[in-house]
């Protein structure tokens, strides 16, 4: 996985049928997707149950691009050696999730991962301050946690904007995660993001026997950014 700024659209199988994660993510794969964003929900730090890593692992045999574990749960050291395992290339966790974030980056990056850190629509940019010589992505969630299909947050733009500057040169993707439809991916990539995390957009109205579809999706929301056009 090397460096860059470049768009990447991540579909987040949430909004997939869970009866048929395998042909899924194939889909999704064949029909453009760079890549492929899973989230885990634990019933405790968000109100939401999802995937353990028996699943995540599951998932892997069928991803070739990046597979993208965004970790809402709490609490979250424990449980990264087994997603690692499970063949996350990189492996997100929340700074509201417990009181040793900085601990949680190095632990990721031990287990041979990339280390996200997130941040709730509530937490400050400059709460990621400390950990910017340590992390490969911040992930600026644009819905609280939890469901897709929420309503984007606008007051993240400015977060999203702070962070490009804090971030420099260094080599950290800025995520979003929450709401991206063509009426907002502009805006956010116009603030600095590059990676761009889609549930129901880009499921919506397709299935593995109407991919196209969600190529069309994906092709809506490149299309909305001016500096994706091709
Ligand atoms: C929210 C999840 C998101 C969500 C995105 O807790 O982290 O990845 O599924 O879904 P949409 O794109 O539908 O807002
Ligand atoms: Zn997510």
């Amino acid at each position: 996985m090397s460096f860059n700024r470049s768009i990447k659209i991540a579909p987040s199988i949430l909004s997939a049928d869970f009866a048929n994660f395998g042909a899924e993510i194939r889909a999704i794969e064949a029909q453009g997707a760079d890549w492929v964003h899973v989230d885990v929900m634990d019933g405790h730090f968000v109100p939401n149950l999802t995937f353990g890593p028996p699943a995540v692992a599951a998932f892997r045999r069928h991803v070739t691009t990046v597979m993208d574990v965004h970790l809402m749960i709490s609490p979250v050291d424990a449980y990264i050696e087994a997603y690692a395992t499970a063949g996350a290339d990189i492996i997100t966790a929340h700074v509201e999730a417990g009181p040793h974030i900085h601990r949680t980056m190095q632990a990721i990056r031990a287990n041979g991962a990339k280390a996200g850190v997130a941040l709730n629509p509530g937490t400050p940019a400059e709460a990621v301050g400390y950990l910017l010589d340590m992390v490969d992505m911040v992930c600026v969630m644009t819905v609280n946690p939890g469901f897709g299909g929420q309503k984007f947050i606008h007051s993240q733009i400015d977060k999203v904007s702070k962070l490009r500057a804090m971030i420099g040169d260094r080599p950290i993707h800025i995520e979003i995660d929450g709401g991206v439809t063509p009426e907002t991916a502009p805006l956010v990539v116009a603030a600095g993001a590059d990676v761009l995390v889609a549930g129901s957009a880009v499921f919506k109205g397709g299935s593995v026997d109407n991919p196209d579809t969600y190529g069309q999706n994906m092709r809506d929301i490149r299309n909305a950014i001016p500096s994706a056009r091709g």
